[in-house]
């Protein structure tokens, strides 16, 4: 079923298991921060996907947008001839192209999108920019990350945003909460670098977390009004207790990996308390994780476990579709289309664009 429009905006959806998404055979091209990646998708169905990562960042602790871009550039073309090959098809079988348009860096977005809109153009296929957020949320529909079946409360966490998105339909998402200032993925970075571990620092804390006490340590997890996050007083909280030496705490060993488990379950918990405050007030019974931090044991764990005790259904992404990736760009690409929207050579890249309510 496709969805109603009136004056430009889609009108509910109702979504059930049978949502018809066309077989459509769909190239997704994300360049939007340091992943190169391209994926072959069909209608829902995963097919290929080809991801370079760069590793030149972690020298400098955080990344370097010129290198950024330069090495999107280096790796656009092997990507896209691994992703095909991967896939068993040649450009000749490709019937459309997304992109992500934005946000994300400038010089990322530019590579990414000039490519997959100069590809498309020499091809004569349609093109769909994608909004790279939207994108996160819309990963749930590939056919191997189980689509939900409803309306849902979805949180984005990633190392820019975290989020709160009220997702009625693939068409309907609406931001209900925001962080007012670090971003999820930013937290676990940041105090990852204060106890020396490498660049980006989230893997590396899950990893050390799984050996550590959570009770180590009590770092403050101060609470906003409403449904907003703040992630910096929890990052100036390690810091004083870093600086105090943590206390005997410090001197055994293993306090790393003790920071490292009171810090999860710390960000844990108030991502998680949120999500469910988030879909009572909403009224939802399903609940998603999206965004690299989606990738973290203990918050994939909580959530399991906040949806057993609730009966709510819930929809944790598998890895490939938690950082960044062409996957969930390729679907979002299939939405757009459905919508009956189309880009064309014209749409530059967006490094602020914001997410409103009713448009892909
Ligand atoms: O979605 P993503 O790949 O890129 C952005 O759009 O930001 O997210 C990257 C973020 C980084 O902050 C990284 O440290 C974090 O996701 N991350 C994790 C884990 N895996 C990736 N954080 C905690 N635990 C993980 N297992
Ligand atoms: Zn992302």
């Amino acid at each position: 079923m496709m969805p109603h429009r009136h004056n430009g905006v889609a009108i509910e959806y109702t979504m059930d298991t049978t949502l018809p998404i066309p077989p459509r055979l769909m190239l997704g091209i994300e360049s939007s921060c340091d992943d190169t990646s391209i994926a072959v998708i069909r209608g829902n169905v995963f097919l290929a996907q080809f991801t370079a990562a760069q590793h030149i960042h972690a020298k400098y602790g955080g990344v370097v947008p010129e290198f950024a871009s330069r090495a999107h550039q280096r790796h656009i073309l092997p990507v896209l001839e691994g992703a095909l090959e991967q896939a068993g098809c040649t450009l000749d079988d490709i019937e459309g192209v997304a992109y992500t348009r934005g946000p994300g860096l400038h010089g990322s977005l530019l590579v990414g999108s000039a490519f997959a809109r100069s590809l498309a153009w020499a091809r004569n296929l349609p093109m769909w920019p994608v909004h790279h957020m939207r994108a996160h949320v819309l990963a749930h529909w590939l056919e191997d990350a189980q689509p939900p079946s409803g309306p849902m409360m979805a949180l984005t966490v990633s190392g820019g945003h975290t989020q709160l998105v009220d997702v009625r339909s693939p068409w309907e998402l609406e931001v209900v909460g925001t962080t007012l200032d670090d971003a999820a993925g930013e937290a676990f970075d940041k105090v990852a670098k204060m106890i020396g571990l490498p660049y980006p620092g989230g893997p590396h804390v899950d990893r050390l977390a799984q050996e550590g006490d959570p009770d180590a340590f009590g770092f403050a997890a101060p609470r906003m009004d409403g449904l907003d996050f703040s992630f910096s007083g929890l990052k100036t909280s390690v810091l004083r207790t870093l600086e105090k030496g943590g206390g005997e705490s410090m001197e055994r060993e293993g306090w790393r990996a003790d920071v490292c488990a009171s810090l999860q379950r710390t960000i844990v918990t108030m991502l998680v308390s949120r999500l469910e405050e988030a879909a009572d007030l909403h009224g939802r019974n399903a609940i998603a994780i999206q965004g690299g931090v989606s990738a973290n044991s203990g918050l994939r764990k909580a959530v399991q476990a906040l949806g057993e005790r609730r009966g709510w259904s819930v929809h944790i992404p598998p890895f490939k579709y938690c950082t960044d990736n062409g996957a969930m760009i390729a679907m979002a690409g299939q939405f757009a289309a459905m919508n009956g929207e189309e880009g064309d050579l014209s749409d530059g890249p967006l490094p602020r664009w914001p997410m409103f309510s009713s448009q892909t």
